[in-house]
């Protein structure tokens, strides 16, 4: 393989969200967020469908207590830092911010939390790429207003987001506005708060919830622009690339049904409007999407850059039962015979990364930024001469394969602005709510049943994406696995 150049001030960094790192989840007013709620096991677990048949937190969700990012922030900010990063994303929990989701008033104390973090990074020279909702939406929204089902919650997420717009306009320059907004479509509670049994969840209701995320996106993006015109603000998209099983047309047309599920999301964000193929979509199914007069102009307001989460593929085929269906982050598909797969069933494909990367910018022409990529994996601490650490080759080799094939998007033309592992340190699974599901470069002692120190130790990827970083992506050709 030739070599490649990344661009000179190439974003190099990790990515975490606040409920699944932060921990102190009622302290200094903190309201509940729909994640306070999700059982042992996390939403992958049996009955976890109607996770708030409970709404109460239950003492073994690790995600209450998380990583203590809360009062560690110092400490793991040194290490990113020690490592090199340019950027570090994160999340702002919406519910420190407004408690219930509906107040008038902020609370001081969390919008305090945030301005230490961002002075935090700012001493090191980290710039912060900021998502505005990542899956933890306040459980009060979800309960007495179905999430994002009901409209009034744009105007709720509008109160929020112009709050932490004004107060952080001149800490934070990057947002992201969802997570994964495509998700809803797979995990309507995680992902919208709707907390209407899946099964009984309309099409109509469901592609109205899609439809209040995306006004509510525009308008952040509006919103943010007036406040500060220098803001980049993007979209956020789960990206899984689809292979036909077969050379069957019918199979290439449920390709084509796959990815026009998702391009919806990014189509809207980065075109202004609904997209053609849709309304055939809508008519069939017979839905009819409730508009005001404002939301076609507001929609107008489209995304600075197109961000995104890569793990892994999928096959379709157009009878997905004559198949083995796959493992996979949410969205679902077919088991691929020609790749490898994580411990967790997640289907190993550097290349689709190389694939979503000119997909996306042949697309749309717009930058793209690579907000999660990683592998969850079982660490096992051993002695080091430095102190205890894990020998995690696999997750160097991992992270070497796929940006090499970032390199190569780069030398087919494409635009990126950075690259963020998930998970930089160890913290609880969105989808499996374990910690044994480990992504990090920094280990953290605690297990799956609440026990350990909190201690962090550096695994061996912390030197590895350190050098990486240190030599822009040059390391990755000179230096082989040691
Ligand atoms: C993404 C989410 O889907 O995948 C993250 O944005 C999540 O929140 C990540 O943690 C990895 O998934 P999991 O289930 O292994 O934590």
């Amino acid at each position: 393989m030739t070599e490649f150049e990344f661009p000179k001030d190439f974003l190099w960094g990790g990515a975490t969200a606040a409920n699944q790192c932060e921990g102190a989840y009622d302290v200094d007013g903190k309201g509940l967020s729909v994640q306070d709620v999700t059982p042992r096991g996390g939403l992958a677990a049996p009955g976890a469908t109607s996770p708030l048949i409970t709404a109460l937190p239950t003492r073994d969700n690790l995600k209450l207590e998380g990583i203590d990012f809360y009062h560690h922030y110092k400490e793991d900010i040194a290490l990113f830092a020690e490592m090199g990063f340019k950027t570090f994303r994160m999340s702002i929990a919406w519910s420190r911010i407004f408690p219930k989701g509906d107040e008038s008033e902020p609370n001081e104390a969390g919008l305090a939390f945030y301005d230490r973090v961002f002075d935090e990074l700012a001493k090191y020279g980290i710039e912060p790429l900021v998502t505005l909702s990542h899956y933890e939406t306040p459980l009060h929204l979800a309960r007495h207003y179905n999430g994002w089902a009901n409209r009034k919650l744009i105007t709720h997420y509008e109160h929020y987001v112009r709050t932490v717009f004004q107060r952080y306009k001149d800490k934070v320059t990057y947002w992201l506005t969802f997570n994964e907004i495509n998700s809803v479509l797979h995990a309507p509670f995680m992902s919208g708060g709707i907390v209407t049994d899946p099964a009984q969840l309309s099409k109509q209701d469901l592609y109205q919830a899609v439809h209040h995320e995306l006004v509510a996106s525009a308008l952040a993006t509006k919103i943010g622009h007036e406040i500060n015109p220098e803001f980049k603000i993007g979209c956020m998209v789960l990206a899984m690339p689809a292979y036909a099983m077969t050379a069957n047309p019918l199979d290439q047309l449920a390709v084509r049904e796959f990815k026009n599920q998702n391009y919806l999301f990014s189509d809207i964000h980065a075109r202004g409007k609904y997209p053609r193929y849709i309304q055939r979509y809508f008519k069939d199914n017979g839905i009819e999407i409730q508009f005001t007069q404002e939301d076609e102009a507001i929609l107008k307001h489209t995304v600075d850059f197109i961000s995104f989460s890569y793990y892994m593929s999928v096959a379709a085929a157009h009878d997905p039962e004559l198949y083995q269906s796959g493992q996979g982050n949410i969205l679902g598909g077919i088991e691929n015979p020609y790749l490898e797969k994580s411990e967790w069933g997640w289907a190993i494909d550097p290349i689709g990364l190389r694939l979503v990367l000119n997909d996306l910018y042949d697309r749309y022409q717009l930058p793209l930024f690579i907000v999660e990529n990683g592998l969850g994996a079982r660490d096992v601490l051993v002695d080091g001469p430095k102190g205890p650490t894990v020998m995690d080759d696999y997750r160097i080799d991992y992270l070497q394969q796929h940006l090499l094939q970032v390199g190569q998007a780069l030398k087919d033309g494409v635009d990126v602005l950075g690259y963020t592992t998930w998970g930089p340190i160890d913290l609880v699974s969105a989808s499996t709510a374990q910690l044994s599901k480990r992504y990090g470069f920094i280990y953290v002692d605690r297990n799956d049943d609440g026990t350990g120190s909190l201690a962090r130790y550096k695994k061996k990827s912390f030197n590895w994406y350190k050098a990486v970083i240190a030599s822009n992506g040059r390391s990755l050709f000179e230096q082989s696995i040691q």
